[in-house]
């Protein structure tokens, strides 16, 4: 065990063009880790808070200056000179060292770039690739998740042209990431195909690199994505699954959702999701009722949860006591786990057990800003995730983790889980 000699952060741009942090971390016996973290744009009320400097003079307010000081003012002097025996034993202290129930006070992308950039500093102290060390920190034996891939978006990342948010395409029967990616590829360029002769679009990409051709509804995405499989020679459901996003939350205002001009009560909104799951070939919908509409959500599971995923995002936010209440209540059946969320690799170790222990499905996921930072790959990897979520496969921070995916795959011999 060794010490840790130094940690610092400096301000870079995420795939939005928008500042987010980069941590280093050095031990004393001379391993070093580095890692950014990632930042939402249709975040949960509940999430830990990223600190942004609200300066309007620099980018927008968007600054992370704030941050940068705070791992180089606050943390450093707090963390240097220390042992560390393990990543619960740091994230514990950066934990109390913030003191706030959310990580408001020195951010928590602050703490979990500094978090990340010290898991890194281990697995090399250890001679370890990042994903055997974050197995081996979990108890869990690595195998690679399934890519859900981003064929079309709409909502808070393609400009609101249409009311959901992503739509993404899962391959049950294919037993490799190369496969996987060979397929995904023919359907994309189905996809962009369609787009063009259907909507006239250039091949125009939203944040996570999925088209954003203006669908007349919401339901066009979906009934589109299922031609755009055919048209590729794939059989919708056998070959190439669906899962949606809905991300309700975004357009739940006044107890109603506002969805291809109607504006539905909880119920009208669960039978719509219920049409949809009879008619196209959906195995998950991630936050089809808006975060605080548990109701909803009971509703939607007790008329769903054996035959799809019932999966949360804003809902849980990868929160422990949140995940508990989901279980104990029947709201949701599969979370989403971005560790961003909670802001330490230690928490949502601990969301995911819960999860895990309830017999749920766990998809590990990017943010729609991130950077060419592959490590979200080795933690899909190395906890074992039943799903990994990292966007399409046309913009390189997207692709660097499906990268990593490859190279875990052919060259350290992980195998699909499943
Ligand atoms: P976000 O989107 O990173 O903008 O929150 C991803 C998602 O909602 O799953
Ligand atoms: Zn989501």
């Amino acid at each position: 065990m060794s010490e840790i000699l130094s940690v610092s952060a400096l301000e870079i741009l995420d795939s939005r063009g928008r500042p987010t942090l980069l941590a280093s971390c050095r031990l004393s016996n001379g391993s070093t880790g580095q890692a950014s973290v990632p930042s939402g744009a249709s975040t949960g009320a509940a999430e830990a808070l990223e600190l942004r400097d609200g300066d309007p003079n620099r980018y927008a307010g968007l600054g992370c200056l704030k941050a940068v000081a705070n791992v180089n003012e606050t943390i450093h002097p707090a963390v240097n000179g220390r042992e560390f025996a393990t990543q619960a034993d740091l994230d514990k202290f950066l934990i109390d060292l913030d003191g706030s129930p959310n990580k408001s006070r020195l951010g928590a992308n602050a703490i979990l770039a500094v978090s990340l950039a010290f898991c890194r500093a281990q697995a090399a102290q250890r001679r370890q690739p990042l994903y055997a060390h974050l197995a081996q920190m979990a108890g869990l034996q690595p195998s690679l998740p399934q890519p859900m891939i981003n064929l079309f978006s709409g909502g808070a990342h393609a400009g609101g042209q249409v009311a959901i948010q992503d739509l993404q395409i899962v391959l049950p029967g294919v037993s490799s990431i190369r496969r996987t990616l060979e397929v995904a590829s023919d359907v994309f360029r189905a996809a962009a195909a369609l787009a063009s002769d259907r909507f006239g679009m250039r091949l125009l990409t939203a944040d996570e690199g999925g088209l954003a051709p203006a669908f007349k509804s919401s339901e066009a995405m979906l009934r589109s994505a299922v031609e755009a499989i055919e048209a590729a020679g794939y059989r919708p459901g056998e070959d190439v699954a669906l899962t949606v996003d809905v991300a309700a939350s975004q357009f739940h205002a006044a107890g109603r959702y506002l969805i291809d001009d109607a504006a539905l009560d909880r119920s009208q909104m669960v039978d719509l999701l219920e049409r949809w799951a009879r008619n196209y070939p959906l195995i998950s919908i991630e936050d089809g009722l808006d975060e605080a509409d548990w109701t909803g959500w009971q509703l939607l599971y007790k008329r769903l949860a054996d035959e799809v995923m019932i999966l949360g995002d804003d809902l849980l936010c990868t929160n422990p006591a949140r995940i508990q209440r989901a279980i104990a209540t029947d709201t949701a059946n599969s979370a989403l786990l971005k560790v961003n969320q909670i802001g330490s690799l230690t928490e949502a170790l601990e969301a995911y057990k819960l999860a895990k222990r309830a017999g749920w499905k766990i998809v590990i996921s990017a943010r729609s800003g991130e950077t060419e930072d592959d490590w979200l790959a080795d933690l899909g990897a190395g906890w074992a995730g039943d799903y990994i979520k990292v966007g399409s496969i046309t913009q390189s921070e997207r692709l660097a983790k499906y990268n990593r995916l490859l190279f875990l795959e052919q060259v350290e011999a992980l195998s699909l889980a499943g």
